[in-house]
Parts: structure tokens; sequence; C-alpha cells
């Protein structure tokens, strides 16, 4: 069904990362690629292939969440299967300088709650826009690493703002794109942080909040997941990557009629 040679791949994390299909286009900026998704995408549509899923991965910092969406993206490339993976906040140039804020800007440690609340708000607004309806219009899987979720999460059970507000900005944010399947990687606060000890890297201005911090951003995904039952599937993620991956790819093709027909190589 999906045939190597009308095979799309994209990844949108880094704007400035050179794009690739397996047509031979290849370009630096995220415009100059939608050009060629344009062309590519169109190909796609005409042809009639069923509707492909948007979904998320979500979790806390060290849950393996990157893991799986970027284990997931390999795998849609493999299949044949166009996609596009994004990370929030980020995957568009806009995005990405306010991550660049949010993370590791000089001062930011004066940051309010509330500022950082609109400012993965502003990002995510534009990645809709940009990059994730004009894919999913275009007949691709969308993979994205966060979306509204971490904001209920992180800024709304761990920072404990509004929720009601909270859910009114993802709202006016998202519109109507909403993931049609959200993978919660669950894990212990403690297990999470030792892996992030394990990384060697420098912490960014989210990493440096206390225990008690990641104890409520665990508790808030669970609770979502209960709040949640038909979207949100809840992943135990101590175990081995290689397990994980097999559940949610099964998952998957358990769900996705556009996904079940799909032969890995
Ligand atoms: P990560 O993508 O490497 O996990 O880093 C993103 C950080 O931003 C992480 O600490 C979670 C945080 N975050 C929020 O607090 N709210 C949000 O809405 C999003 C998307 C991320």
């Amino acid at each position: 069904m999906f045939g190597r040679k009308s095979h799309i791949s994209c990844s949108v994390r880094c704007p400035q990362r050179i794009f690739r299909n397996a047509l031979g286009f290849s370009a630096e900026t995220a415009g100059a690629t939608v050009s060629a998704f344009d062309f590519l995408a169109g190909l796609f549509h005409n042809r009639q292939m069923p509707q492909l899923p948007f979904i998320t991965f979500e979790g806390s910092e060290g849950s393996g969440k990157s893991t799986q969406a970027d284990r997931l993206a390999a795998r849609l490339q493999r299949c044949g299967i166009p996609y596009i993976l994004t990370r929030e906040p980020g995957g568009t140039p806009i995005g990405e300088t306010i991550r660049e804020l949010l993370q590791f800007a000089p001062d930011n440690s004066d940051m309010t709650s509330e500022t950082e609340l609109l400012l993965f708000e502003a990002s995510r607004s534009q990645l809709v826009r940009e990059i994730i309806k004009p894919a999913l219009a275009r007949g691709m899987c969308v993979v994205a690493d966060r979306f509204f979720d971490s904001t209920t999460v992180y800024q709304g059970a761990a920072r404990k703002l509004d929720r009601q507000i909270i859910e009114r900005l993802n709202a006016f944010a998202v519109g109507d794109c909403i993931p049609d399947i959200s993978f919660v990687l669950d894990i212990e606060a403690a297990t999470a942080q030792s892996r992030m000890q394990r990384e060697a890297r420098k912490a960014d201005r989210m990493e440096q909040q206390p225990e008690e911090f990641y104890e409520r951003v665990r508790e808030g995904y669970r609770e979502l997941a209960t709040n949640e039952l038909k979207r949100i599937v809840l992943i135990d993620g101590a175990r081995d990557a290689d397990e994980i991956e097999r559940e949610i790819w099964e998952k998957l093709r358990s769900r996705f009629s556009s996904l079940a027909k799909a032969s890995d190589v």
C-alpha cells in the first residue's frame, strides 16, 4: 500500500535540519521544504490514501518519550509511510526561538509562570498552523514529541495555574487540531531523575525544579489518562525500550486501519 517510491519523510524537530525524502528533494529551510511537500503530498492525496493519525508522546523528562517518538518515526520511515516528527516547544523557526527563550536564554530564571504558559501556547499555535494542520490535510502521519497535555500537566498540575484558563488557552492554540492518540510514558519521578543525571548535558531552566514538581507532573499525567481513556494510553515507561516500542506499534496497528496494513522492512 505504501510503496517505497512514493515515500515522504520529514523531521521538523529542528527547522535547520536538512529535510529528506525518497524522491530526492532536499531543502535547508522550512519554507522550501513545504513546497516540496506540496508537490509530493499532492501525489498522495490524489491516490486517496487512508487518513493517517496525529500521534503525540507525553511524559516527564527522562520518561523515554522522545526515544519512543524517534523510534516510531524510524519505523514509519522503514514502512514507507509519509510522516513528520515535531517537538514542543519548537518545531518551527518561531517555535525554536521561543524554546531557546524558555530553556536557555540568559536571565530567564525571572520568568513568571504566566509568561511561561503564554510562550508555550505561542509556540504551539505556530506549530499547529504552520506544520501540523497542513501535514494532516495532505494525508501525512504526524508524530509530536509533546503537545497540549504538557501544558495541562506542567503549568496546570505542577505550577498550579488556573485549569480553566489553561483549557481555554489550549483550545485557542490548537483549534480543532486534536491528537487521535496520545501515549503517556509513565515512570517514577526518582527513576526519571536518575536517568537524566546519567545524560551528559546542561540542564535547562525547566529541569531545575524541586522533586515535588516532578511528582506533581507524574500525578497530573496519570489523572489525565484516567479522565481521557479514549485518547490517552498510559505506558509503563520503566520497561525495556524495545518492549515499549512493540507495545506502541501494536496499539497503533490495532487502532488505525491506515497503519494496520503497513509492513516493516
Ligand atoms: P523536552 O521536550 O526536552 O522534554 O523539554 C521541554 C520542557 O518544557 C519540559 O521540561 C516540559 C516543558 N513543557 C512545559 O512545561 N509545558 C509545555 O506545554 C511544553 C510543551 C513543555
